[in-house]
């Protein structure tokens, strides 16, 4: 696992020292995860990586070739793994694996994070994916009286 590069002394001990307490809430509370045997990881920029190790039962899975996991299935794991980060870290957070919809970016803002990044759906729907996304999320967001994205992040955890 790498490390990130950190400013002085003091700061990378405090990233080091929250990079592992991400990883044990990551590996203890995803049961999911684990059981796919994903692993959290930094990569050189600091930046949260969800890591999908070889695994030849999941190669075989994959018709033989490599490759990840996106799309809706992953998303109950990205969902429950910014829940779990949402009040250990002080950085924002952003949600990734699944996101589809309106509801489906809600669900990760509603648990931490503040802003939500798009893969297979945009793949599999193209450039219109961004504005169905925007657009249910803000007409969810006015019914039930919230003015901006931001007033809904994390409010899932009361
Ligand atoms: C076409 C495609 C290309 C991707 N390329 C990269 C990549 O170069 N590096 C990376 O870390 N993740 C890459 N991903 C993974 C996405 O960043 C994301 O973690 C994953 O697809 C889960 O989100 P999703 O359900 O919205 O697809 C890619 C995903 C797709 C669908």
């Amino acid at each position: 696992m790498t490390r990130p590069s950190g400013g002085g002394a003091g700061e990378s001990m405090a990233t080091a020292k929250r990079t592992a307490e991400l990883i044990r809430l990551f590996e203890e509370r995803a049961p999911i995860a684990r059981f796919f045997g994903m692993h959290l990881s930094y990569n050189e920029e600091g930046g949260a990586v969800v890591d999908l190790p070889y695994n030849p039962n999941l190669d075989h899975a994959l018709g033989g070739i490599h490759g990840g996991l996106g799309g809706a299935a992953s998303r109950p794991v990205g969902v429950r793994a910014v829940y779990d980060i949402y009040d250990r870290v002080d950085v924002p957070i952003i949600g990734v694996g699944g996101v589809d919809s309106g509801m489906a970016a809600l669900e990760y803002i509603m648990a931490g994070a503040s802003a939500v990044q798009i893969g297979t759906a945009l793949v599999a729907g193209g450039l219109g994916v961004f504005e169905h996304v925007t657009k249910e999320m803000n007409s969810v967001l006015e019914d039930i009286g919230f003015k901006s994205v931001s007033e809904a992040v994390g409010v899932a955890h009361g």
